[in-house]
């Protein structure tokens, strides 16, 4: 190639280097708009008196209107402050996956670093970190994960546990564990400590003995903080032992709210009519909707499209952008773009943008007032999810999006007096949910008093013993209630569901370990199957294409394995990547498989994969023998048995509840009805319904699962 002199420019390099310097102009303007955006944040006034804080105690407590930049900026400064400089990470929990992931980009962003180097995230099945992270968000389920590998959380030098406010599951018995790992790490100090002071015998040594000995054991002590955006703090700082509290001053401008005059009865109606009512009555603005689900979102989304071809040129300047938790991250971050000029946004999100993520440019917020909430019965077995009121605090929340940049307006689509009725916090929670997980772990953890553990509110004994009982029954554990071994401790290793991970464990001994890895990652999922309202005949015929006259786990693994045919044959051609996965999207558009589902479950199933071989497990197939599956969902899942009485109705066997098949599964319209079924879900929505479903011959029960049906024999 001839040499280019260097006083001598090309065309090309000049057009190229033109194109570098706009470039550089633009990402230069980007990182200032960054840097004022980040100074003008409430935090930014309070950043010495918080760090002074933080290394004066060593638990603290940060209370702070959402917005206010605690998420982002607190980690930031504490890295400035050099709390990493022995190479340690300053970890920052999530109770949601969305929010770790777009507040760690955003950080990223912030810091002019590559995601996944100095700023990274984890979530399950998704870790985006390296050696060189230093500020790392995550979910709060997978710091709980990452204390059974290293119980003093050796790595960390801060643990922020944000939004504790929410109060999931997760993150009080994290709250509980954190305690623990604190004591633990500042005794280990002292131990040391007081070994070293014997060692030197001399009292100026004491430090730096002491350092050498936290050096030595690896261990520093432990700083908690404890972030929340509801402002009462009493709570955490009495759990805490009095741990002192700060508060951050918000930016609060005034909201005007709006009260219904009479109650509405069909809430996204009311919400679609007030969009447009905002939209042609009031000054520019974005608007924020609060809706209760994925699918609710995604037809709202569908009828504002329709309706804003109907307007007039000129008051069609509408655009819409969801966010809800299955969201696909690259479409999370739409959010956080501001709408182009002369346009107004509409924000369709889950009570995800009460706290957790705080989106720029809203002025307007419609608060129909419902959020979807799951709860379970232990005595019964049953989970619902049900549409259910807000509480006074998340109406609180929800109306103060509307004034972080300015006045704004709050519509509440309900009356003054149903607000007034409105209950004041929401129930945590570790009392409306199955405990087997949150009891495998803790006992994985060492803490076998499960009853006696320092929870924040404790949850019933009866939720406690049920987890128990079902936990021995799978043998989980011993008879006096330590994890057994192999099977306790493996099954607290997969990170799933209790009940999923004895069937992985069930299926090597039976021999049919590939096809439950296929079924688990399935179920572990949102629904595969994708069924609009408008084309139901199409997709209930594609559903038949892999549908199975044994049950619904059948059909899951026939789904699988037809997708990865499909995934083979174009990576056979030597087709790009890309092109793969457009293949793989059409395929699932003409089966009507939810792609973004399908997508998840191949990455669960590599995930777990790699846990189960990593386990020992032996990875074999039963073949076209579904027989010996059906037996091995039947071992695997026994306790979730239901049979068909005279009546011709099901009764499940664990707490004689009735239920019916979901139409959802294969078996919903199948005849005869099977006499007796394995279920995954015991739901209730309109009625009680079992969902993910297999036939099953009741004679192997009191053969598969002595433990449970030898009485019936
Ligand atoms: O945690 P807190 O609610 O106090 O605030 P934050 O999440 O740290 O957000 C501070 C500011 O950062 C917000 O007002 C947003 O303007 C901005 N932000 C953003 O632009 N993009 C994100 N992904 C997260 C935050
Ligand atoms: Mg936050």
């Amino acid at each position: 190639m001839p040499s280019v002199p260097n006083n001598v420019s090309t065309q090309n390099q000049q057009s190229g280097g033109g194109r570098k310097t706009q470039d550089d102009r633009r990402n230069q303007q980007s990182r200032q708009w960054i840097l004022q955006q980040r100074k003008s944040l409430p935090v930014a006034s309070v950043e010495k008196w918080i760090v002074e804080e933080v290394k004066k105690n060593d638990t603290l407590i940060v209370v702070g209107e959402t917005g206010s930049g605690k998420t982002t900026q607190l980690p930031q400064f504490l890295y400035n402050a050099g709390f990493c400089h022995d190479g340690r990470v300053i970890g920052i929990t999530q109770p949601r996956r969305v929010a770790a992931v777009t507040v760690a980009k955003r950080v990223a962003e912030e810091c002019n670093v590559e995601l996944g180097q100095k700023v990274g995230y984890s979530i399950r099945f998704e870790d985006v970190t390296s050696s060189s992270t230093r500020i790392k968000y995550m979910t709060d389920g997978l710091l709980l994960r990452e204390a059974l590998l290293d119980a003093y959380l050796s790595k960390y030098s801060i643990i922020i546990v944000d939004e504790a406010h929410e109060r999931t599951v997760h993150t009080d018995v994290l709250l509980g564990l954190l305690k623990n790992v604190q004591l633990a790490r500042s005794n280990s100090i002292v131990k040391q400590h007081n070994c070293g002071d014997v060692d030197n015998n001399t009292q100026n040594h004491n430090q730096t003995s002491t350092l050498r000995a936290c050096q030595a054991l690896k261990y520093t002590p432990l700083k908690l903080i404890i972030m929340s955006a509801s402002l009462d703090a009493r709570g955490f700082s009495e759990y805490f032992g009095g741990a002192k509290a700060v508060y951050v001053q918000g930016r609060q401008y005034p909201v005007e709210i709006l009260y219904t005059y009479q109650p509405e009865k069909d809430y996204p109606d009311a919400t679609l009519i007030t969009i447009f009512q905002i939209h042609i009555e009031e000054g520019p603005g974005d608007i924020l909707a609060f809706l209760t689900g994925q699918e609710e979102i995604e037809s709202m989304d569908r009828l504002i499209h329709e309706r804003v071809r109907q307007l007039p040129e000129g008051s069609n300047k509408l655009i819409t952008a969801p966010i809800h938790s299955s969201l696909p991250s690259e479409q999370q971050m739409n959010v956080f773009k501001p709408a182009p000029s002369g346009f107004r946004k509409v924000i369709l999100a889950t009570n995800i943008a009460e706290t957790s993520v705080t989106i720029p440019g809203i002025k307007y917020v419609i608060d129909p007032g419902w959020v979807k909430v799951r709860s379970y019965n232990p005595v019964t077995g049953m989970e619902s999810l049900t549409i259910s009121e807000i509480s006074k605090a998340q109406a609180l929340q929800r109306s103060g999006r509307a004034g972080r940049e300015g006045p704004g307006k709050c519509f509440r689509l309900y009356t003054e007096s149903a607000f007034s009725e409105l209950k004041d916090s929401t129930v945590p929670e570790i009392k409306r949910c199955n405990l087997a997980n949150v009891v495998l772990q803790l006992k994985a953890l060492g803490i076998d008093d499960i009853l006696g553990f320092d929870f924040m509110e404790k949850p019933s004994r009866t939720a406690i013993v049920k987890s128990l009982e079902q936990l021995l029954l799978q043998g989980a554990l011993t008879d006096d209630c330590k994890l057994s071994d192999p099977v306790g401790h493996q099954m607290a290793r997969l990170p799933l569901d209790p009940m999923y991970s004895k069937a992985l464990i069930v299926a090597s001994e039976f021999k049919c370990l590939e096809e439950m890895l296929i079924a688990v990652s399935m179920l572990s999922v949102e629904s595969i199957f994708y069924s609009p309202r408008d084309k139901m005949e199409e997709a209930n015929a594609a559903k038949k294409r892999f549908s199975s006259p044994e049950g619904d786990h059948i059909a899951l693994v026939n789904v699988y394995r037809a997708s990865a045919e499909c995934l083979e044959k174009r990576n056979n051609a030597k087709m790009k990547e890309k092109a793969v996965e457009k293949a793989l999207n059409k395929w699932c558009r003409e089966n009507f498989i939810n792609y973004r589902a399908l997508r998840h479950a191949r990455d669960v199933h590599s995930q777990i994969k790699g846990h189960v071989e990593h386990m020992g497990l032996v990875l074999s197939s039963c073949g076209d023998d579904m027989l010996q599956f059906r037996r091995c969902l039947t071992a695997s899942f026994f306790l979730n048995v239901a049979r068909r009485g005279p009546d011709r109705s099901y009764r499940t066997t664990a707490s004689g509840q009735s239920v019916h098949i979901h139409p959802s599964s294969v078996l919903s319209e199948i005849k005869p009805k099977p006499d007796c079924i394995i279920f995954n879900e015991l739901v209730y929505t309109t009625q009680n319904y079992v969902r993910n479903v297999t036939r099953i011959d009741p004679l192997w029960l009191p053969e598969l699962a002595p433990q449970y049906y030898a009485a019936e024999s």
